[in-house]
């Protein structure tokens, strides 16, 4: 057991990679705390676990509303106990040609997934620091790899990349390592709707990916559990695990 007894919070764990890490997490013992836009589909799943026997609690929480942070973070202490694993992982993929992109899709992407991760890395990092612990951020291979029509989003990543690097270096004296991921596309609702919007072709990105397919929700969930395992990553802070199929690596011409 990896984690057992920890105090691990997964954003925007209801559905998805946070889903698939939440469920990692449990299987070696943590204690989660789910918060997520969608507060009911977070007490749901929270009710579920505990009806397994697990210590879990759901709260509704926008990543992006500082006072809602501050609030669940002081919740999940007092409800389950101090925070020892944070993974932020909620997110959302707002897409479309730049000429054109909205002011509010931009703002929405920055707020959710730049300054959401900020607010909670200070706010769950207040109680992080007194007793150490792992920040695990899920950020995309799209933080160094360039798609069209994804400029909010991989500004955003990229922030992400660049925020854990420099907490990683502040808070290595407390104890707290910071890391971050960088998936390849992995089939989630996220995805199954880029692929329905048009903004992915799955045929040809399976094709120019070495591995011949997309990722599974699981497979990230193994790294984000590598990273917050003391066990496993002690002497690792400030990195970026790319888990893409090969994907950033392939740099030379298809068949
Ligand atoms: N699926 C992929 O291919 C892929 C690739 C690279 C990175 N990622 C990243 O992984 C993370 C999870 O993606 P997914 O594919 O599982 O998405 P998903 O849409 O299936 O799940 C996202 C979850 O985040 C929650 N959420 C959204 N906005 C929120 C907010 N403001 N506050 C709190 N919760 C919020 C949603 O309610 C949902 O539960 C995202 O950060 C995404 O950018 C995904």
């Amino acid at each position: 057991m990896k984690l057992r007894d920890k105090v691990c919070v997964v954003t925007g764990g209801v559905q998805g990679i946070g889903r698939a890490i939440v469920e990692q997490y449990v299987a070696e013992g943590a204690r989660v705390a789910i918060p997520d836009l969608n507060g009911d589909a977070a007490e749901a799943y929270a009710a579920e676990l505990r009806e397994r026997g697990v210590q879990a609690s759901g709260y509704r929480c926008d990543v992006s509303v500082l006072a809602e942070v501050v609030a669940v973070a002081e919740a999940v202490e007092r409800d389950l106990g101090r925070c020892e694993v944070l993974v932020n992982n909620a997110g959302l993929a707002l897409m479309g040609p730049s000429l054109d992109f909205p002011e509010e899709h931009w703002r929405r992407s920055i707020d959710v997934m730049e300054t959401g991760v900020f607010f909670c890395c200070q706010a769950f990092g207040r109680q992080l620091v007194r007793g150490g612990g792992a920040i695990v951020n899920i950020a995309s291979m799209n933080a160094s790899v360039a798609f069209p029509m994804r400029l909010a989003y991989n500004a955003a990543k990229a922030a992400v990349v660049q925020m854990t690097e420099v907490l990683a270096i502040e808070w290595a004296e407390h104890g707290v390592r910071v890391n971050s991921i960088g998936p390849g596309v992995t089939r989630t609702e996220l995805v199954d709707k880029a692929i329905k919007e048009g903004f992915i072709d799955e045929r040809a990105y399976v094709e120019r990916t070495p591995m011949k397919r997309l990722g599974r929700p699981e497979e990230i969930a193994k790294a984000a559990l590598f990273l917050a395992s003391e066990e496993d990553s002690s002497f690792v802070t400030g990195h970026f695990l790319v888990v893409d199929g090969g994907w950033t690596a392939f740099g030379y011409v298809l068949p």
